[in-house]
């Protein structure tokens, strides 16, 4: 079911990080559904190729798997390279890579800190650098960002991913103003907790869940396809005016003030 038009990326092609699992297949199964083509990149490969395999399957719809670190620049313009060699184009760029687990700041090494950074914060860069040079720059067109609302309240244990993603928020801002008159547009989206995912399978492991449902206003987790449902939107031209914006699809959990207790 869809509730757009399902012609709504026809002709379009989308190169997602982190397209193999979690929120960003969620991602990559709606803009297949909507009439995109699209190239998954990230570190595992045979994970990416099954579900590669299964997401063209199921939509009847080209999707390429593209082995890449996004800390590596040079992986991630071979990636690209092969994405436009392929498919003609890339006007859709998803930065959703991203790495993380509960560590007390005090706790965390010095490698530890540096390493989310470098994946979250340095790849949103590489990716959006890449792309910029490689066909946004030149022909337009949109670049998505996953966030997350950590930083709005120092959520506890996090400092590594809320600095990140806040850095990220920035980043938004800034290549909306600069590419702006490039037609290349630039959003992010901050997910609250969404169910079924790595992110929340460490981030609320156990009986967590339960505890936490009970302070989100809408009283439950999200779902990647919820998720899913606002990219496809901030992608498209119903989106045409939109940039620079970091849209929360959280259920109001960080206004009602969420916590992770552990
Ligand atoms: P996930 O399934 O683990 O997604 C992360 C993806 O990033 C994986 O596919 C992983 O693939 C890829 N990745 C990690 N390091 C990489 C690297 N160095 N280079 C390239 N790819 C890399 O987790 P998720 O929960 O769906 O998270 C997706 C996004 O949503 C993240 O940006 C996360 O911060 C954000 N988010 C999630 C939640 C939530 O509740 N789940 C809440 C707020 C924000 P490989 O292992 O193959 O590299
Ligand atoms: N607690 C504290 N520190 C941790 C940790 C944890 N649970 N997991 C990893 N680290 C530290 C390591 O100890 C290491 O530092 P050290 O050498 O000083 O000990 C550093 O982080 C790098 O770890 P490493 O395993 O070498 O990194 P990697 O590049 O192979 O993997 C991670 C990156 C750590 C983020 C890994 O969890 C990952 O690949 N995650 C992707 C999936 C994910 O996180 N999904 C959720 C998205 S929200």
């Amino acid at each position: 079911m869809t509730f757009f038009r399902s012609d709504l990326l026809a002709g379009k092609v989308a190169f997602v990080t982190g397209g193999g699992s979690g929120i960003g297949k969620a991602i990559v199964s709606r803009f297949l559904e909507h009439g995109a083509e699209c190239v998954i990149a990230s570190r595992n490969k045979e994970r990416l190729e099954a579900a590669a395999a299964e997401l063209s399957a199921q939509h009847g719809r080209r999707c390429v798997a593209v082995q890449a670190d996004v800390r590596e620049p040079d992986q991630i313009e071979a990636a690209m390279d092969q994405a436009i060699g392929t498919f003609g184009r890339m006007d859709i760029v998803v930065n959703n890579a991203a790495g993380n687990f509960l560590a007390p700041a005090a706790a965390l090494s010095y490698k530890g800190f540096a390493t989310v950074h470098g994946i979250d914060t340095l790849g949103t860069f590489n990716v959006s650098k890449a792309a910029f040079a490689k066909w946004l720059g030149r022909h337009g067109g949109t670049i998505l960002n996953i966030s997350a609302t950590l930083h709005y309240t120092g959520v506890p244990f996090q400092v590594h991913a809320g600095s990140a993603k806040a850095a990220i928020d920035a980043m938004t801002k800034h290549l909306a103003v600069e590419w702006g008159p490039a037609k290349v547009r630039v959003n992010a989206i901050a997910p609250g907790p969404i169910d079924d995912t790595e992110g929340m399978k460490r981030l609320a492991p156990g009986g967590l869940k339960a505890k936490l449902e009970k302070q989100i206003p809408l009283g439950r987790f999200g779902q990647a396809d919820e998720i899913a449902q606002m990219a496809l939107f901030l992608v498209s031209d119903a989106a045409s005016y939109v940039t620079g914006s970091v849209f929360v699809v959280d259920g109001g959990a960080w206004l009602a003030g969420t916590r992770l207790e552990m």
